[in-house]
């Protein structure tokens, strides 16, 4: 079972503030991306695949380099424009450079808490059969659909609905052709749902949330004082 993990990792992470791509961001004093495929590695994968800012190759490199001494490999690679572009650029690296690639995981830096654990169920229901898996959370929230004015349209059934993390799973093959598709979509997941494969999911974790605001910045390392604890 060949496992590769693909993490798009090049973006500018504006919204952090940090004058650094969030990728880069350190939380008590360890990047994100660092935090994130250290997880990939302890859930077993073995080679990861990353996306860097381009004017920041060099410094992933060096940040990942002892990672890379832990057990698994790491290439580094530079991203492209849009997220979809770092996917696709580390799917076509894993594809060629990897040999016996069979299932690709896709997972944001941004969620460098996700455990281990939510790792492993997405990588068993691809291995099981499932060309398409994510992990997922219910919604706590009442969620409205709204017209551009804010005007309220409807509001969905709760219950149906889920709220989308990473790593997302895939068989390395349907991955491929989604993203040869010229489909758009948020995320892989629906590249393939929109390609009509089915799309199942596995529970998620509240540690797996995406960093993207200050805010969520103090909650993970407020997360990580509570574990120290
Ligand atoms: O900006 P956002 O948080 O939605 O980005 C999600 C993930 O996609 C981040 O890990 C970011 O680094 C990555 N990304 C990328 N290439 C881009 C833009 C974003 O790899 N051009």
């Amino acid at each position: 079972m060949g496992v590769v993990a693909l993490v798009p990792a090049a973006g500018r992470g504006e919204r952090l503030g940090y004058g650094m791509p969030k990728a880069l961001v350190p939380v008590d004093g360890v990047p994100l991306l660092v935090r994130a495929v250290r997880g990939l590695l302890e859930a077993g994968v073995r080679h990861v695949v990353i996306a860097a800012p381009p004017s920041d190759v060099a410094t992933v490199n060096t940040v990942t380099a002892p990672l890379a001494q832990a057990g698994g490999a790491v290439h580094v690679l530079p991203g492209g424009a849009e997220r979809s572009d770092s996917v696709r650029l580390a799917l076509e690296h894993a594809v060629r450079e990897i040999p016996g690639t069979t299932i690709v995981l896709v997972h944001d830096a941004a969620r460098a808490f996700t455990p281990p654990e939510v790792v492993r169920a997405v990588i068993d229901a691809v291995a099981a059969g499932h060309p398409a898996v994510i992990p997922v959370l219910p919604v706590t929230d009442t969620v409205k659909r709204v017209d551009p004015e804010g005007v309220v349209i409807d509001t969905p059934d709760r219950a149906s609905l889920r709220v989308v993390q990473t790593p997302q799973g895939f068989d390395a093959a349907v991955l491929l052709r989604a993203h040869g598709s010229g489909l758009h979509a948020t995320d892989d997941a629906g590249l393939v749902e929109r390609m009509g494969v089915p799309v199942v999911t596995v529970p998620g974790h509240q540690d797996a949330m995406k960093i993207t605001t200050k805010f969520d910045l103090a909650v993970a390392e407020a997360l990580l004082v509570g574990s120290a604890a």
